[in-house]
């Protein structure tokens, strides 16, 4: 087993263990490509959404201009429909491009993705890749939609066929008019929103990387022509340092540009923000976010109908009589400069990320193994999740060193009270090492022990989980200590 497997079969075993990832519906024998989040994942998801929605939304000024941007811009939030008129799917391209190329096999009845074949295995014995045994029966590649559908009402007919939406933009790109009425956003300004996802994989893998359900957060970015390309380079820049202030600083992140061949036939620039997870083979990295120029395709789309490109550029669609093969709404999506009137359909730059899969780079970033002496000083390897304390779900553990002489009463007190705000945990079980390290695996930055000397001088033992570092603290001053170490 190489290394890296090793530590991800850790990482899994520990997230199941102390209740961050099951697998659903695992008392049925599970359902390939969908995950539950147990109580200390839950709490480590939406802190990450919390830390995107404040960074990105709730905290940004739209009165000054941010290190690396053009200018100053405004910020709004949406949140859409998972199920939208079915139309939108036609035009944006997703109900005939939104596929990938399928092979079965018709000996062992597995499915595959044909770009994968090299990477996958065939369930027969020796372990081969599909196709590799004489016995292989391997069909022609066929085109399969990755859409969920569904019907909306009681009949059940074509005309009732809708779909789970396979990314939230959309919800987002159909909504624009209505954010420009109804706000006083002018250009250049972003269009936030976070939510669930589906798309039926081929094959999902690689724990949640791959999931059938998952969550994205996504802004849609709009801006004048002239301007989108310096957009798309701050977007860019700024998303990639979100994750390293976040506590993704080793070299397993990195920036990387698509090559022209990889561009998607609306994009004028895409980068890719990727993660050396430790599941993948050495030296691949997987994606968390993309960062999309994607010109004026997408309003121009809902505006017009579904457009392809051809030799004089992107042109709408159109079937034998020369009409819209997938008419757009016939709204009017451009935008008027009210200082020199001119109109133009905006540009948009798109950072899209995936929760569940920041969500693991965290995980898989902040797990170690170190050594720490115990009590008699002998040291003793100890499992710690080393999370930022703004993602980490329990931001502190409070503890009575003994259950005895007040000791539980001062505890629980200033556990109530820092519970009003955090979300800490009370522990009195167990020998107060023991404690520490239950923390330490669920990545709680702080505990803090009432001792002794707490009775005598109202202070407590503050520990510091990356470096085992303890300090005395009095209790009035946590508050302070604790806003200033999560928040920072
Ligand atoms: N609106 C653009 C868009 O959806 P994408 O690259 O297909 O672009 C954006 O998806 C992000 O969503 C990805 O970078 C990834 O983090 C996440 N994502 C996509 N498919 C996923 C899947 N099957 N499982 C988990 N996350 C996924």
């Amino acid at each position: 087993m190489s290394n890296e497997r090793g530590l991800m079969e850790n990482i899994i075993s520990l997230s199941k263990r102390r209740g961050f990832i099951f697998q659903a519906s695992e008392i049925y024998g599970g359902i390939g490509g969908f995950w539950d989040y147990g109580p200390l994942g839950v709490e480590l998801k939406r802190n990450l959404k919390e830390a995107w929605w404040r960074d990105m939304v709730l905290v940004h000024d739209d009165t000054v201009t941010p290190h690396g941007a053009p200018s100053a811009y405004a910020m709004v939030g949406v949140d859409t429909s998972i199920i939208q008129n079915p139309q939108v799917w036609r035009v944006s391209g997703h109900s005939d491009l939104f596929q990938d190329q399928l092979v079965d096999c018709r000996t062992c009845k597995s499915r595959f993705r044909l770009d994968q074949i090299s990477s996958s295995e065939c369930p027969m014995k020796p372990s081969k890749h599909p196709g590799e045994h004489s016995t292989c029966q391997l069909t022609e590649p066929r085109e399969f939609n990755l859409m969920f559908k569904t019907n909306v009402g009681a009949l059940v007919d074509p005309s009732s066929t809708a779909f789970l939406r396979p990314e939230t933009a959309q919800g987002i790109f159909v909504n624009f008019r209505n954010v420009l009425d109804t706000t006083r956003v002018k250009l250049p300004f972003g269009i936030a929103q976070t939510g669930k996802s589906f798309r039926n994989e081929i094959t999902p893998r690689y724990y949640t990387y791959r999931s059938r359900e998952f969550e994205q957060m996504e802004i849609e970015f709009f801006c004048h022509p002239h301007e989108s390309q310096h957009w798309y380079t701050y977007w860019r820049d700024r998303r990639f340092s979100w994750y390293i202030d976040l506590g993704l600083t080793s070299t397993r992140l990195r920036l990387r540009d698509h090559t022209p061949e990889e561009l998607s036939h609306y994009s004028l620039g895409t980068a890719d923000i990727e993660y050396a997870f430790p599941f993948l083979p050495e030296g691949e990295f997987g994606e968390l976010e993309g960062i999309a120029h994607r010109g004026d395709f997408d309003l121009r789309s809902h505006m017009q109908g579904k457009l392809v490109r051809t030799a004089q550029g992107l042109e709408v669609e159109t079937d034998a009589e020369g009409k819209p093969r997938f008419p757009g709404s016939g709204r009017d999506l451009s935008y008027t400069d009210e200082s020199n009137g001119e109109r133009f359909i905006p540009h948009v730059v798109e950072p899209s990320a995936g929760v569940d899969r920041a969500l693991l780079a965290f995980l898989c970033e902040a797990y170690q193994e170190d050594e720490i002496p115990d009590l008699e000083g002998i040291p003793q390897t100890r499992v710690v999740l080393k999370f930022h304390p703004r993602l980490a779900p329990i931001k502190a553990g409070v503890f009575p060193l003994v259950k005895r002489d007040g000791m539980p009463e001062i505890a629980m007190e200033i556990y109530r009270d820092l519970k009003r705000r955090w979300n800490v945990f009370y522990d009195e079980r167990g020998s107060v090492g023991r404690r520490y390290r239950r923390q330490d695996e669920s990545g709680t930055p702080f505990c803090i022990t009432v001792d002794t000397q707490t009775l005598e001088d109202q202070t407590v033992t503050l520990r510091d989980r990356d470096t085992t570092h303890q300090e005395r603290l009095a209790i009035h001053e946590l508050h302070i200590f604790l806003d200033d170490h999560i928040h920072r």
